[in-house]
């Protein structure tokens, strides 16, 4: 039987695959160095907000620790809270149809949300915990430098930004965070419920793919 052949590139491929699942650390001393995994067990221990007591698990996000593309979300749901993950329910499989219509899978690119812990009821993030989490999101983008960020919805867009739009203002019009290209698109939440603008969510993702 032929030995598999072990290339630079696999091993590169097989590295950024665990920092994605945030196991590196445990593997590698990165001395001072602040990296995703490291910043994800800082999010675990997090108690800034009421929303530690009720949460299951914190959702701080997965995918490529060196995507050019990330996706920006909300909250977790209560599925994301159950498993731990970003977008793993009704409306993941939308996001998941928007990432393959740029050609590229969830492995690909990194996804996480504004809130790393589930508001109860799904109710829309307060002002106080965005105002407590969003360093968590300022840092990740810091360390992944993507190419682009795609913002879902109105908060990861004013939260970002640090302003006050309405969605159907912004969508689909390219502005930058910190230097750095990010395209406002709809939530696949509201997609789901507005099923009449999921051709305007696809030209985003065209756009998309010519940007990266
Ligand atoms: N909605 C979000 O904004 N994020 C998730 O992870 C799931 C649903």
């Amino acid at each position: 039987m032929n030995e598999p052949t072990i290339t630079p590139r696999t091993v590169r491929n097989f590295m950024r695959a665990l920092q994605g699942m945030g196991v590196d650390s445990y593997l590698f001393d990165e001395g001072d160095r602040m990296t995703l995994s490291k910043l994800r067990k800082e999010v675990r221990q997090c108690r800034k907000c009421p929303l530690a007591a009720t949460r299951r698990n914190v959702v701080f996000g997965e995918g490529d620790a060196r995507a050019r593309l990330v996706f920006v979300g909300e909250a977790p749901g209560e599925e994301e809270d159950m498993q731990g993950r970003p977008f793993v329910g009704r409306a993941g499989k939308l996001l998941d149809q928007l990432i393959e219509r740029i050609g590229l899978g969830r492995g690909d690119v990194y996804v996480c949300n504004v809130l790393k812990c589930r508001p109860p009821g799904n109710r829309d993030p307060e002002e106080q915990e965005r105002e407590l989490c969003k360093h968590y999101l300022f840092a990740q983008l810091e360390l992944i430098k993507p190419k682009i960020i795609c913002t879902l919805g109105r908060h990861a867009y004013n939260t970002l930004l640090g302003v006050d739009e309405r969605i159907t203002r912004i969508r689909g019009v390219l502005t930058t965070y910190r230097g750095t290209p990010l395209l406002p698109t709809y939530h696949p939440s509201f997609l789901l419920r507005n099923q009449n603008r999921v051709n305007e969510a696809w030209d985003d993702m065209e756009k998309l793919r010519q940007l990266l």
